[in-house]
């Protein structure tokens, strides 16, 4: 895969053909507000985009930033999680706005190192909103970039042990301006275009630059680990 040419292809493509979704600046446009960014990345951990939508618009709806959802009722916010699952993560979300607003003077830190230390906020979830909200270098890898990932670059090592090397590739294409929107772009591409089964390479921006397709069977890569 030639690195220098990926970023620019992909941001190029979602310039085009971003997924309008309502936690998304419009291309081009300052980043968007990190406490939609926030409370997008934690209801996509285990949910669809189309099971979040309705639920984020309620959301942002009832509580529109960090003070008044710190300050909501924990009941309320349980009764207002239904049908996201795992609950776990709305009391992490609570947990999460009352320490931003009790340590943090009520706005997201910004660094990856700060966000990890937060209530509910991961490996990927700091990178993702230091990246996305905060216009930071972060490598932000989550199921879908992983797939387009290793696919990219052939990555012939099996999951879990690719992971290291996945995380490589993904650090040595990442832009240091618009790391957020390539890591969406690739979410998009993922959903879209470089789907688990069946890749769709013809409508790919990126199918010049791939490995993966090079070998003829991209859709083997990550490649799984052996039962
Ligand atoms: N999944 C997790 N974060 C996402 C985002 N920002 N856009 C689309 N899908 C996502």
């Amino acid at each position: 895969a030639k690195r220098s040419s990926i970023a620019d292809r992909l941001l190029a493509w979602y310039d085009v053909q971003a997924r309008a979704l309502p936690w998304r600046a419009l291309p081009g446009t300052p980043a968007p507000d990190p406490y939609r960014v926030w409370l997008s990345e934690i209801m996509l951990q285990q949910t669809t985009v189309a099971t979040v939508r309705p639920k984020f618009a309620a959301f942002t709806e009832r509580w529109p930033d960090f003070a008044a959802f710190a300050a909501a009722d924990d009941a309320e916010v349980m009764a207002a999680w239904a049908g996201l699952g795992y609950y776990a993560r709305a009391r992490n979300l609570i947990a999460c706005a009352r320490a931003v607003v009790a340590d943090h003077g009520g706005r997201l830190p910004d660094t990856e190192a700060e966000l990890r230390a937060l209530p509910g906020i991961g490996d990927y979830t700091a990178a993702a909103i230091a990246a996305i909200a905060f216009g930071r270098r972060a490598v932000a890898v989550d199921a879908n970039v992983e797939r387009v990932v290793a696919r990219l670059f052939a990555i012939r090592e099996s999951l879990p042990a690719a992971r290291g090397a996945i995380r490589q590739a993904a650090g040595s294409i990442t832009p240091d301006a618009r790391a957020g929107d390539l890591w969406q772009a690739m979410m998009d591409l993922g959903q879209a275009i470089c789907t688990p089964r069946a890749p769709k390479c013809l409508l790919c921006p990126l199918a010049q630059d791939c490995d993966g397709r090079a070998t003829g069977a991209p859709e083997t890569f990550p490649v799984k680990a052996p039962k």
